[in-house]
């Protein structure tokens, strides 16, 4: 059966949820799928296909999803990889596009990935972290934006490809040039 890692980081929960319904509808196509924070995560090798998302703040994604995406990119580019982040919230933000940090964009073309999926992200104030998070989500952002059925959706999309041509990245990957010594990366196994 192949194995697939949904790899996320959250502060306030949301995309740790977007995670693991992602990870449910792999699952239900027949896949073994692990969802782990991305500060535990497995190694990718250890995968045949791999899904890191982040909650984006103040423009960045959250630093143990990028050290992840860092320390793995050798093993990522040799296998099939999508990027997914939640962010934007209020009104109609559910199918909103959040810009991609800079981080992401070099990264995703180093790796040789398709731009990250933007989802709608949550803001609530039972889950808030910190003052600013507080007063936000007392404010027009209040609410849950996450749209299921897009968010099933796209990992369905995921399982088709998988089950299509399961090693096949989707973009052009130019793996070659990220010669990165092995002492280098995290031991995340
Ligand atoms: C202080 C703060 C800054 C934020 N900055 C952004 C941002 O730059 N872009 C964006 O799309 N969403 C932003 N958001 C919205 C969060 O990304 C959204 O609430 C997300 O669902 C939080 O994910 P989490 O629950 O996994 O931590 C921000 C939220 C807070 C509280």
């Amino acid at each position: 059966m192949k194995k697939v890692l949904v790899a996320y980081a959250t502060r306030m929960g949301s995309t740790g949820e977007i995670a693991e319904a992602i990870g449910e509808q792999i699952r239900s196509r027949g896949f073994e799928v692990d969802v782990q924070p991305c500060h535990d995560a497995h190694d990718a090798w250890t995968y045949d296909a791999v899904i890191v998302g982040s909650a984006v703040y103040v423009g960045h994604w959250d630093k143990d999803a990028v050290d992840y995406l860092k320390h793995q990119a050798p093993d990522l580019a040799e296998r099939p990889t999508w990027l997914f982040q939640s962010g934007p919230c209020g009104e109609g933000s559910e199918h909103e596009q959040t810009d991609v940090p800079r981080a992401i964009r070099k990264l995703d073309f180093e790796i040789g990935l398709e731009p990250p999926m933007t989802f709608g992200g949550r803001l609530d104030h039972s889950k808030a972290v910190g003052p600013v998070s507080r007063w936000m989500s007392h404010g027009s952002f209040a609410g849950d934006f996450r749209d299921w059925p897009t968010i099933r959706a796209w990992a369905d999309q995921i399982a088709d490809k998988l089950l299509l041509n399961p090693t096949s990245t989707t973009v052009t990957s130019p793996a070659a040039t990220l010669s990165q010594p092995a002492s280098a990366r995290k031991a995340h196994a």
